[in-house]
């Protein structure tokens, strides 16, 4: 049993197709007594993504949904998110565009996280691009997400110096540390915590 914090914490669903390290990071920051969230369900659009280890280990449930057929999937989704009272969603590396019916239906706040400093390097591949045009900084930002790819509000965003000579999986590597550190920040701020 959680213990008495104040406030009711957010039924939250993470969204995933990958790693999952943000997942990690969020399900480990969930478990904090001072966390605003909790970890009800895991959704991937991959049956073989390496995150889905987490919601395993971490006995959450989870569930793969094809995409085969977007709004068929998309409705199942809004079906067992009803079912489990979730009013909070992470995209965390979740490589899917939520169509405008999705989250108007969900009707809660769904945030997400990219690795640049948006408005700029939307899309993927975001690190080699960056390196490719020379730029000075990159970073990583949570924004809360609209039904235009990368484009929702800015909640946070840090700034991250590209080293002389940095290739981009290295770059990589030192965002993700970063985004490790925001998307929880970001998370407190909505909340006013
Ligand atoms: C993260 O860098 C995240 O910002 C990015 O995918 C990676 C997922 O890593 N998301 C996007 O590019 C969304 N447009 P993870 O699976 O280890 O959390």
């Amino acid at each position: 049993m959680a213990k008495s914090i104040g406030f009711k914490k957010k039924n939250t669903a993470i969204f995933i197709s990958g790693n999952g390290s943000n997942l990690e990071n969020l399900i480990k920051f969930s478990l904090n007594e001072k966390s605003p969230i909790q970890i009800k369900f895991v959704v991937s659009n991959k049956k073989k993504a390496k995150g889905l280890r987490y919601p395993k280990n971490f006995n959450i449930d989870f569930k793969v949904y094809s995409f085969v057929n977007k709004s068929k999937s998309e409705n199942r989704i809004l079906k067992d998110l009803r079912k489990k009272k979730i009013n909070l969603i992470c995209l965390a590396g979740f490589m899917k565009i939520l169509s405008k019916n999705f989250i108007k239906k969900f009707g809660y706040k769904i945030l997400n996280i990219h690795p640049s400093l948006l408005p700029k390097y939307k899309g993927l591949n975001t690190h080699k691009r960056v390196i490719e045009n020379n730029e000075k900084y990159s970073g990583c930002t949570v924004h809360y997400v609209s039904s235009r790819l990368d484009s929702g509000k800015i909640i946070l965003q840090k700034k991250v110096r590209i080293k002389k000579k940095e290739n981009h999986k290295k770059l990589a590597k030192r965002i993700l540390h970063q985004e490790h550190i925001l998307y929880p920040k970001a998370i407190m701020k909505i909340f006013n915590l």
